[in-house]
């Protein structure tokens, strides 16, 4: 569809004050880093950049992590904005596809839903979850959960259960290695793979000069 500007503004008001007192990984900040990131992503795709911006935008409406685990909610509240402001059905119906399917784990076609859009958005909001901010962001949720930032009696790369994650056993460090550190190996653009592994080369170095320190101060005090 042609480009509309005035809705997009009207998106962006409406996700600022949905999004006022979210968890600080989550936030308005989080999909204006998304919503950039897409657009520069889209710039070497042929993609409808209404989708593709309306998609970051509403990504996380709705996280169903902060509504007691329930994946309705976000895709109905961005239809439901998109309807009043009178967008085209197809552009709602891809968009909420964007919304439903963007954290699926799995890969292109084992969702049932797949589109050069999707995979856009998809991209930008894999690249905010690694990397420097991607560092920020995963300490910060960790502390929202109260959860230890590293034990040295818990190995992080054991794999661990959800169950972990959800009785909050699991420390932050490991949650590289439960997801972010495989985040690079899953983008969809060429520019997004591209971008993916300087940030991931950052995370390695992070994790090996966190080690370094750790075990420098063992001894120490003990
Ligand atoms: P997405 O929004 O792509 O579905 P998530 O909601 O799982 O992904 O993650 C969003 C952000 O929250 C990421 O930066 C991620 O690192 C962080 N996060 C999610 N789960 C955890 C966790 N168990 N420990 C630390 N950070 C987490
Ligand atoms: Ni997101």
């Amino acid at each position: 569809m042609e480009y509309r500007q005035d809705i997009i503004n009207l998106t962006v008001n409406y996700v600022k004050e949905t999004l006022a007192d979210a968890e600080g990984g989550h936030d308005w900040w989080h999909i204006y880093r998304v919503w950039q990131q897409a657009r520069k992503l889209a710039a070497s795709e042929k993609v409808d950049m209404m989708v593709v911006e309306l998609g970051a935008l509403l990504h996380d409406i709705a996280d169903s992590k902060f509504n007691g685990g329930d994946e309705e909610i976000g895709p109905a509240k961005a239809v439901a904005f998109m309807q009043h402001q009178g967008l085209p059905a197809d552009v709602i119906q891809h968009v909420e596809n964007i919304v439903r399917y963007i954290s699926f784990k799995g890969g292109h076609n084992e969702n049932g839903f797949y589109s050069l859009e999707l995979g856009v958005v998809q991209d930008a909001d894999r690249l905010d979850a690694i990397g420097a901010i991607g560092i920020a962001r995963a300490f910060n949720y960790g502390g929202f959960k109260n959860r230890a930032i590293y034990d040295p009696n818990i190995s992080p790369v054991m794999s661990r259960s959800k169950e972990d994650y959800k009785h909050n056993t699991a420390p932050t460090i490991n949650h590289f290695y439960e997801k972010l550190l495989l985040l690079r190996d899953r983008m969809n653009t060429e520019t997004g793979k591209r971008l993916a592994e300087q940030r991931h080369q950052f995370m390695e170095q992070y994790l090996q000069q966190f080690y370094a320190e750790w075990e420098g101060m063992s001894g120490d005090e003990s």
